[in-house]
């Protein structure tokens, strides 16, 4: 027997914790910054978070909240009965979670792997998103030892044809952000419907809402829809975006009892903080701010648009956007990496993603008038001294 006191145990010469080789190919998520390359704090308009901040009522009851003892509730009880009545929902049938992200991470732990059928048939099982969706899910799927599979774009937007073709017998989960961060475009319902027509029903299909509050119409509530009536959709939705609170980490999904009953075993046992709780639930209180940040949001996206529009014969393009941010598209004489320096010296962060094959692409969330205005007269001005007239 080994005594923890005297003997050591025989160890292999240098030998060092290894890591599984699928965590090892990880590439950490990373943020969007708020400080320039010599530390200068700036705008952050790389996060898409709400330029308005949250309801007045949030703030309220975060400042009330004091630092207590005891654990908050472990199951949200009182939020997701209050989500549950006003999306027509079984609050049994919702989970909160430390922002969406963590309920994304637990349905992909939940329905893949390294290989779940005990047939011989080892290896990893696969995980289908869009050339350009959000830059989280290779790491999701890499986490759990799955294949991340890329279905092509359609002009940097999801393709119905192109995921479905993706699907092979080794697929178990699809992720559809729509709207699609980071490129602003948007799947309407009817080819979301058509997505999960073509789906095999053993493939969870996951329509990750996160931006569902600035849509127009009835289309996030038949997203809603979608996930009651079939076993294999499961819907993310935040409080990060429109809500306002990025920083208290709220989130939430609903879907089949199986889906949700398997979330509630991976999630965290009190993932959602008494002030989270407490502050998501006044947010959803408060209609007056969500209709004024998602009118400012369409208002200043299309006048940034237009102003965009002019930068057409100087290959700067942005592609339609539904969301609370536009990936704007530098193909001209200016490059991206060039406008993201030059924005920063004007005092701004944006984002830039050449990891995710986006070297050519700044992604801006939408801010205060003032800023998207500065912001373009900026581009303006950088794409007018990379092209100047002849
Ligand atoms: C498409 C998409 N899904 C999910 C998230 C995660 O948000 P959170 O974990 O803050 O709810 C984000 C955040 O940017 C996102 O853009």
């Amino acid at each position: 027997m080994i005594s923890p006191m005297t003997d050591t145990p025989p160890a292999a010469p240098h030998a060092t914790p290894r890591m599984k080789p699928w965590i090892a190919q990880i590439r950490a998520y990373i943020p969007g910054r708020s400080a320039g390359a010599d530390g200068r704090e700036l705008i952050k308009l790389s996060a898409n978070e709400n330029p308005l901040g949250c309801s007045p009522l949030a703030t309220d009851v975060l400042q009330q909240s004091r630092a207590t003892a005891l654990y908050p509730d472990p199951d949200s009880g009182a939020l997701r009965e209050r989500l549950g009545q006003i999306h027509g929902i079984d609050p049994a049938l919702i989970v909160c979670g430390t922002g969406s992200g963590e309920l994304l991470n637990c349905a992909v732990q939940a329905f893949a792997g390294r290989d779940d059928t005990g047939t011989g048939n080892s290896g990893p099982d696969e995980i289908i998103f869009s050339r350009y969706a959000f830059s989280l899910y290779p790491l999701l799927a890499h986490k759990v030892g799955a294949k991340a599979v890329l279905a092509p774009d359609s002009d940097y937007a999801a393709s119905v044809d192109a995921l479905l073709d993706a699907v092979t017998p080794r697929t178990r989960v699809m992720l559809l952000d729509n709207p699609n961060n980071p490129t602003g475009t948007y799947l309407p319902h009817a080819e979301v419907e058509r997505l999960h027509a073509g789906l095999p029903g053993d493939v969870l299909l996951v329509l990750d809402q996160a931006y569902a509050e600035y849509l127009p119409g009835e289309d996030a509530a038949r997203a809603l829809m979608m996930a009651a009536q079939h076993q294999n959709v499961l819907v993310t939705r935040t409080f990060s975006k429109i809500f306002g609170l990025a920083g208290e980490r709220i989130g939430w999904a609903t879907g089949a009892p199986g889906l949700i009953d398997a979330l509630n075993r991976l999630r965290g046992p009190f993932n959602v903080s008494a002030s989270g709780q407490v502050a998501a639930l006044a947010a959803l209180g408060d209609q007056a701010f969500l209709d004024r940040s998602r009118q400012h949001n369409s208002l200043e996206r299309d006048r940034f648009a237009t102003a965009i529009a002019t930068l057409g014969n100087r290959g700067i393009r942005a592609l339609p956007s539904e969301a609370n941010f536009l990936l704007v598209l530098f193909d001209g004489e200016l490059d991206a990496a060039t406008a993201l320096d030059g924005l920063a010296h004007k005092g701004y962060a944006v984002r830039h993603l050449p990891g995710q094959g986006l070297a050519n692409g700044l992604r801006i969330t939408v801010g205060k008038r003032e800023d998207m205005e500065a912001i373009a007269a900026a581009i303006t001005e950088m794409a007018d001294s990379a092209n100047p007239p002849a």
